[in-house]
């Protein structure tokens, strides 16, 4: 089956121009005017439209046992979610507990997505524990496709590593080429301050953010910085959030620290306040690190620009409002942590970054496509639009008007953290290797047909 994408605008990272797409096996194979269109060929005429690469999340969470309970969304919804989004390849953190080893938790991800997902996927591998057995597991799994691992210096005594894991897994991936992302707080300091907020009855969500002020994550990333430059391995910072962790990514680069950066949907848009909303209201915005003072944003804004942060994820964790985040009515520190926002990427991206030039048209792609391909080891497979890529494609209308509601939304959660909120534009057309898989909000796609993408590990 063949596919063409006539008169439309052509968004690169680095280029902007009007052309057809010819896409056959899964790839594309002529980009020029006026191309022809053999017969049983399906044309989508994108006039008036962009044509930007399929966008890539590089963090989020799919299937996530966590703080007691499980994260909401399977690789049916959650894949369904993205590409309506636009979003046609997903990186999930595998995310094993202490007890668990690394190959076995390996597999039982790789089970929840094979046979599932609509949309491509991989895993970053999370180094939870490193005992004796780890470096040949972990040395098994990079065999298997995976070129980066996940940890965590936060979240004492479930996924938490202490400094002596570290430093060997921070050894280990230098070894194999592999990037190491890193959840950066300093757990000690969240630890001693949750107990002390509740020693004085402080229990509400807004008590969230004074556990793990901006210090404690400067201080994870200054952590985690240290071991990088004395080990030489490649990092990448998941879900920076504020300006003090910025500048000592900022200052571990100028001494030469091989760091990647990458913020969130969330802390571009949403701010504290909305996690010290009355009633239990804040919940739905407990995440970690927390929601920040605004004076973040422009700051965070600034950061994409400049290339200072390299990519916008979403750490989609999806708990439902009504049974789960309860577990902490009475106690903060159970609330559990996430902010579903897989479907919204994107949209909010654009409408908040491009439509108020705060970015333009090529940091978005960039940001949201082009540079998660590169710092993992998937460009130009994915990431931009060239001959021989796979043709995955996001017809954008950036004339569409709209509103964000859990009422259409394809998450399996049961609340919006951007109920109401207005887009100005959206994919109208999205397609994985050639085949639409969405149109105007809704899913056509073939749930299973998502491909595990295997990859090659380049830090050295
Ligand atoms: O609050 C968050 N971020 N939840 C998901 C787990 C993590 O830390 O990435
Ligand atoms: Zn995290
Ligand atoms: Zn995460």
């Amino acid at each position: 089956m063949s596919l063409l994408i006539k008169n439309g605008e052509i968004v690169t990272a680095d280029s902007r121009y009007s052309a057809d797409i010819f896409c056959e096996n899964e790839t594309i194979t002529q980009i020029g005017q006026n191309l022809s269109a053999p017969a049983g060929t399906e044309v989508i005429d994108a006039k008036g439209k962009y044509v930007f690469p399929g966008f890539i999340d590089p963090h989020v969470h799919i299937y996530l046992p966590f703080m007691g309970t499980f994260s909401k969304d399977t690789y049916v919804s959650g894949s369904q979610a993205a590409l309506v989004g636009g979003t046609t390849t997903l990186i999930e953190m595998c995310c094993p507990s202490r007890k668990d080893d690394a190959l076995a938790s390996f597999e039982l991800w790789m089970s929840q997505a094979v046979g599932k997902s609509a949309c491509d996927f991989s895993f970053h591998m999370g180094v939870t524990k490193f005992d004796a057995g780890t470096p040949s597991q972990l040395k098994e799994i990079v065999q298997r496709g995976i070129s980066s691992f996940k940890i965590f210096l936060a979240y004492k005594g479930a996924f938490g590593i202490d400094d002596t894991e570290l430093y060997r897994t921070l050894q280990l991936a230098r070894e194999l080429g592999v990037v190491v992302t890193a959840h950066c707080e300093n757990e000690t300091l969240v630890a001693e301050r949750c107990k002390e907020l509740l020693a004085a009855g402080k229990t509400d969500p807004g008590q969230h953010h004074t556990s793990r002020p901006p210090a404690v994550e400067a201080e994870g990333v200054h952590h985690l910085m240290t071991f990088a430059e004395l080990t030489g391995a490649a990092v990448y910072i998941v879900h920076l959030s504020c300006k003090e962790a910025l500048d000592q990514a900022v200052a571990a680069r100028q001494r030469g620290v091989r760091v990647g950066v990458e913020t969130l949907i969330q802390y571009l848009t949403l701010d504290k306040t909305y996690a010290e909303r009355p009633k239990f209201e804040g919940a739905k915005y407990v995440m970690s690190p927390p929601l920040r003072d605004a004076r973040n944003q422009p700051v965070l804004w600034a950061g994409l620009r400049d290339g200072l942060i390299n990519t916008v994820a979403t750490d989609h964790a999806p708990f439902d409002f009504k049974k789960q985040k309860p577990m902490g009515k009475h106690d903060f520190t159970k609330i559990p942590n996430g902010i579903p926002s897989l479907e919204e990427r994107v949209n909010l991206l654009y409408t908040h970054g491009v439509a108020t030039g705060r970015i333009d048209l090529h940091t978005f792609v960039a940001v949201g496509s082009t540079n998660v391909a590169k710092q993992f080891d998937l460009f130009p497979q994915k990431g931009t639009i060239q001959l021989g890529a796979d043709a995955d494609l996001v017809v954008f209308d950036p004339k569409y008007r709209g509103k964000i509601s859990v009422k259409t939304q394809h998450m399996a959660v049961d609340y919006s953290a951007f109920e109401g909120w207005p887009l100005q534009g959206r994919p109208s057309v999205v397609t994985v290797r050639g085949q639409v898989a969405a149109r105007d909000g809704k899913f056509v796609g073939t749930l299973g047909r998502g491909r595990f993408l295997n990859r090659t590990p380049t830090h050295y």
